[in-house]
């Protein structure tokens, strides 16, 4: 599956927020009484400035699927906006519905120098990065990994479990926005979902309320993941209290079982209520939550959408580049072979065919917003005006 980018929409979330929070920040210190109008104008062309390259890509993008994708039906490769990069399939915690560790998994790991590499080749093109695994502070050269990502340019957003945070704190001097995992505050349950010692959660929990002021102090965002499986429907209630306290951005999906949407989760009441709160609260805005109104209603109530996967690129450890998609198994061409991600696309494109139309299949954000971006740019657009 390609699970890392559960919250890959974290991405987007968290770059436009930031964009956003930066127009909106300057802009209230310069308001006057007297020309406020100016004075925001003035904002927006500084934001827009700072920001040319990025906001030029989403625009010539959207023009791009507008043409090629929605009005003419040509193809369904859409160019990359991120790479997600699954810096390792070594994991330290055994979640029951995880499908991207060791030994599900195997993919070899390079050397830094050559993960340093890869980083250089797809920065070429992109300069979002999602790193995630596996267990990314499994890697021993992370540090040095994300350093270097830093030192490219990279805007990155690292995807943890939070264990071991505490010993490598240093991470954190590299990244823009960081995303944490956790699906329930009930110590002995999550323990029981990542099938730890004793004590793990605990550790966990107090690693989110350390680095998460850590990072709202240095004006990062940081992202609580919420898994949402049967078992652990109503500790989702709780997590969600956890983050409106912290003012941490809530997000969440369902676990998907073997890369596949769990329909049967509708049938459940406990769920369904759930959802209806999760909504309610987005309405209300009681809490931070990842993703429009609209989005939330499709990841969690299963709405059909279609999937352009090839927007969020995704990188195996050895440079491996999945066409279409992770959870269909096909290796577009690997970045020490082919150094570019638009040429393995159109490579793999030749080789096995368009994306195919397998709408419903899996209900991860980053699927949803790939829909969304092609399909209702402007409802993605005005969650963060
Ligand atoms: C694969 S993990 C990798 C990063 C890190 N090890 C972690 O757990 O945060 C990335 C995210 O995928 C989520 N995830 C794992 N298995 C999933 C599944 N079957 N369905 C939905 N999300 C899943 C995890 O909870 C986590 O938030
Ligand atoms: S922490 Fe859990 S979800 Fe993350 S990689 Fe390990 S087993 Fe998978």
């Amino acid at each position: 599956m390609s699970l890392g980018e559960s919250t890959s929409r974290a991405w987007l979330n968290d770059r436009l927020n930031n964009l956003m929070a930066q127009a909106f920040d300057s802009s209230t210190a310069r308001t006057t009484v007297r020309q406020p109008a100016r004075a925001r104008l003035q904002a927006l062309a500084a934001y827009v400035k700072r920001n040319q390259s990025f906001l030029g890509r989403v625009l010539r993008q959207y023009a791009w699927n507008t043409v090629n994708v929605r009005l003419l039906d040509r193809t369904r490769v859409v160019e990359p906006l991120s790479a997600i990069f699954y810096v390792t399939h070594r994991c330290n915690l055994s979640c029951h519905y995880c499908t991207q560790k060791y030994p599900d998994i195997l993919s070899q790991e390079v050397s830094t120098e050559k993960t340093i590499e890869i980083l250089r080749i797809v920065r070429q093109h992109l300069q979002s990065l999602y790193i995630t695994g596996g267990e990314p502070l499994c890697r021993m050269d992370l540090e040095q990994v994300l350093e270097a990502a830093a030192g490219l340019g990279f805007n990155t957003i690292l995807h943890t479990n939070g264990v071991l945070l505490d010993r490598r704190e240093k991470v954190l001097d590299f990244i823009a926005s960081l995303v944490i995992s956790l699906d329930s505050m009930n110590e002995g349950r999550f323990d029981s979902v990542t099938q730890s010692a004793p004590g793990t959660t605990q550790r966990i929990l107090s690693n989110i309320v350390r680095y998460g002021r850590h990072m709202q102090a240095t004006g990062r965002p940081i992202t609580i993941n919420c898994v949402i499986d049967r078992n652990t429907v109503d500790d989702v209630y709780g997590v969600m209290e956890f983050c409106r306290e912290h003012n941490f951005i809530f997000s969440c999906c369902s676990a998907l079982k073997r890369d596949l949407t769990p329909y049967e989760l509708l049938e459940h009441g406990g769920y369904r209520r759930l959802v209806e709160h999760i909504l309610e609260s987005k309405r209300r805005k009681r809490l931070k939550i990842n993703g429009s109104l609209e989005e939330l209603e499709y990841i969690l109530k299963f709405k059909d959408f279609n999937c352009y996967p090839t927007l969020f690129a995704r990188i195996y450890p050895n440079g491996d580049v999945y066409y279409p998609c992770v959870p269909l198994k096909t290796v577009g061409g690997n970045l020490f072979e082919t150094p570019s991600i638009p040429e393995i696309y159109r490579r793999a494109r030749a080789k096995f065919g368009e994306v195919p139309d397998c709408r419903g299949r899996c209900h991860l954000y980053s699927n949803i917003t790939s829909h969304f971006y092609v399909h209702k740019f402007w409802n993605l657009a005005a969650e963060y005006k």
